[in-house]
């Protein structure tokens, strides 16, 4: 199997990273096109990749197509690419708001695999939600299964609608967890402590709570119960939560997330 990707950019390289980290694909196997020579020199120097700064060199010769590049270069992108392509090949898209149908339409094509990845998928530690098209076999799906769990884990959604729902979770989700630790951060700075011992205590907590759940069978719920006692510290600061309805502004900035990406798709 040849895989090309096609904009080596973060999510390009990303998943390059970990399809050729992996023992999926042999060297030669993994092809990066991008229309930055000069990226592709340095990447030349990794030598994990065949790169192509033309896509009439790599097109033809892949079986599978990650397309990485920003969704308003796909337009652009389809054009030039639709009369390469014959109808064996699988596209896989990483564009956040390009649909199945735009992809099949744009490059004349029935095999999509349209996905939402994460950003831990740089540390090896992303969720990529998936649906594809109807033409798209069995068989086929799980070699791509295994390609994108190359960056972490992955799980089968059974539409698009759930696509931009992942938006509203996983997508955007890591930039939630982000605005929590900088509110934790400034908390503790506030308090009095230094910068590094901020990041300590923060991004430990963070490590051990989330460590704790993956471990354990009990629910948050049920860990916020044992780590609050009646009239202690920990249940005054989630009364507080409580006070202020924090877990509802949270499920409302997830589906603010989810509904922007619907009206991305629609744009
Ligand atoms: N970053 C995230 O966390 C995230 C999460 C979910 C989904 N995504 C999706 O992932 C996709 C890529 O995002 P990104 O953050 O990786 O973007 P990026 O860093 O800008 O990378 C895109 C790369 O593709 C190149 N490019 C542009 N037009 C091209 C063309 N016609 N042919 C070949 N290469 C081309 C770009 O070059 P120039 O810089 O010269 O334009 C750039 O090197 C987007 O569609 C985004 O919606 C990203």
């Amino acid at each position: 199997m040849k895989v090309l990707v096609i904009g080596a950019g973060n999510m390009g390289l990303t998943y390059s990273e970990g399809m050729a980290k992996s023992p999926l694909l042999n060297r030669k196997n993994l092809m990066i096109h991008d229309v930055s020579s000069d990226l592709l020199k340095k990447l030349d120097e990794v030598s994990y990749y065949d790169t192509f700064y033309n896509l009439e060199d790599c097109v033809a010769d892949a079986d599978v197509i990650f397309i990485a590049v920003k969704p308003y270069h796909s337009d652009d992108l389809f054009a030039r690419m639709k009369p390469m392509l014959n109808d064996q090949q699988i596209i896989v898209s990483l564009m956040a708001g390009v649909t199945i149908e735009n992809i099949q339409q744009g490059l004349d094509i029935k095999k999509v695999v349209r996905t939402m990845p994460n950003l831990p998928a740089k540390v090896g530690k992303g969720v990529t939600s998936y649906t594809e098209s109807k033409e798209v076999s069995r068989v086929e799906l799980l070699m791509i299964r295994n390609l994108l769990d190359t960056t972490g884990q992955s799980i089968r959604v059974k539409d698009e609608d759930f696509i931009n729902k992942s938006t509203g979770i996983s997508g955007s989700g890591p930039a939630y967890i982000f605005y929590f630790m900088a509110s934790m951060l400034e908390a503790a700075k506030k308090m009095g402590f230094s910068d590094n011992d901020s990041k300590v205590l923060v991004s430990n907590t963070f490590e051990g709570a989330v460590s704790l759940f993956n471990e354990s069978d009990l629910t948050p719920e049920k860990w916020m119960d044992r780590v609050a006692s009646k009239g202690g510290t920990t249940r005054a600061a989630l009364d507080s939560m409580d006070d202020n309805n924090v877990k509802q502004l949270i499920q409302d900035a997830a589906y603010a997330a989810f509904n922007r990406a619907v009206e991305l798709g629609d744009e």
